[in-house]
């Protein structure tokens, strides 16, 4: 059986860095996001008996070493849960770049651990499920459900409590992310790597940890009050907060370029004109900027006018993980997909 699965990619309003348990992928804190609808994945996943290894196709083509073993890692959780030893066939898409910053790790694992669980014949909850997806990376989890999201730390040392829960659907607030992307390069740094080093030596780390519980309480309260003002200055500071405990890691980890700043400088502007807009960055140099529908198409117009910015790409609330197709063999998902 092949199941197929779609997921969309979220950005963190609150930001995740830093790991209290490197192996189960737990956070040190918790984190708040939003599901975007236009940047999905779409996976397909065939359990096939005649397999030796597991098959990782990305974008159409062969996936290297690394990310197949990733993957052989994640479908070996989803084999132990279902008492299997078959070898997996993947099919992987996406419809924005990969690993550049954009998030796709959120939509690629969420993804991936619906449609293989599905295929390996578990129908599991989305509390389970997302922290399955966590296994995969940190901010999957949040990608099962849709809208406005937070991931709990958890307590437990086994990890079954650091879950995601939804804080408002989909349709509670018309707002937009407009995402600046300053390069079509991969990133240097991975997030793992750049929040292990942070957390091992920056200075900054331990007020990073202390100061989240308060942003998370007035993030989550501005969110139901569709607050923008509180949102974004919120936003910005906690991503700046996350940045400058990065920068201040030994070696530093600086995941900006030089239109990163021009894009942060072009939205102090707009903010300057009266359009209510803010940024967050993550492990990578597109800018992202929160703001009203209303104001989305000015603030496409004016990160585009940047000088050096490659594209733009405007991104309305987007809903959770979601089964597509369920077929009979992969032949028939390989059309789609
Ligand atoms: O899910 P990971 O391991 O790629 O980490 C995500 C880290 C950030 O994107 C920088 C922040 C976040 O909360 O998504």
């Amino acid at each position: 059986m092949v199941s197929v699965a779609r997921s969309s990619a979220n950005i963190a309003l609150v930001k995740y860095w830093g790991k209290r348990d490197a192996k189960l992928n737990l956070p040190l804190t918790g984190s708040i996001s939003l599901t975007l609808k236009e940047l999905e994945t779409q996976t397909a996943v065939e359990f096939d008996p005649a397999l030796e290894d597991d098959e990782l196709e990305l974008n159409g083509k062969p996936a290297d070493k690394a990310a197949t073993e990733k993957v052989t890692k994640f479908l070996d959780l989803i084999r132990t849960r279902a008492l299997i030893q078959t070898r997996a066939r993947v099919l992987s898409t996406n419809t924005f770049p990969t690993a550049s910053g954009l998030a796709s790790s959120s939509s690629a694992f969420s993804a991936l651990a619906l449609a293989a669980s599905t295929a390996a014949g578990l129908l599991l909850p989305p509390p389970t499920l997302s922290e399955l997806a966590r296994r995969g990376s940190g901010s999957a989890a949040r990608s099962i459900f849709g809208g406005f999201v937070e991931m709990l730390p958890g307590v437990l040392s086994d990890g079954t409590d650091a879950v995601a829960v939804p804080i408002a659907p989909q349709d509670h607030w018309d707002v937009r992310i407009v995402v600046g992307v300053t390069t079509l390069a991969s990133k240097a740094t991975s997030s793992t790597d750049g929040m292990e080093s942070t957390t091992r030596t920056s200075p900054y780390m331990p007020v990073w940890v202390q100061t989240q519980d308060r942003d998370l309480n007035v993030m989550r309260r501005a969110l139901l009050d569709r607050d923008i003002q509180r949102v974004g200055e919120l936003m910005e500071h906690n991503a700046l907060k996350m940045h400058a405990a990065a920068l201040a890691a030994q070696p530093g980890v600086l995941y900006w370029n030089g239109r990163t700043v021009d894009l942060m400088h072009a939205v102090y502007g707009m903010r300057k004109e009266g359009v209510p807009a803010y940024f967050t960055i993550d492990a990578g140099p597109h800018v992202k900027v929160f703001c009203l529908a209303r104001d989305a198409e000015h603030v496409g117009r004016t990160l585009a006018s940047v000088p050096g910015v490659q594209r733009v790409i405007t991104c309305a609330p987007g809903a959770g993980a979601e089964l597509i197709e369920q077929r009979d063999s992969l032949f028939a998902a390989r059309m789609t997909v």
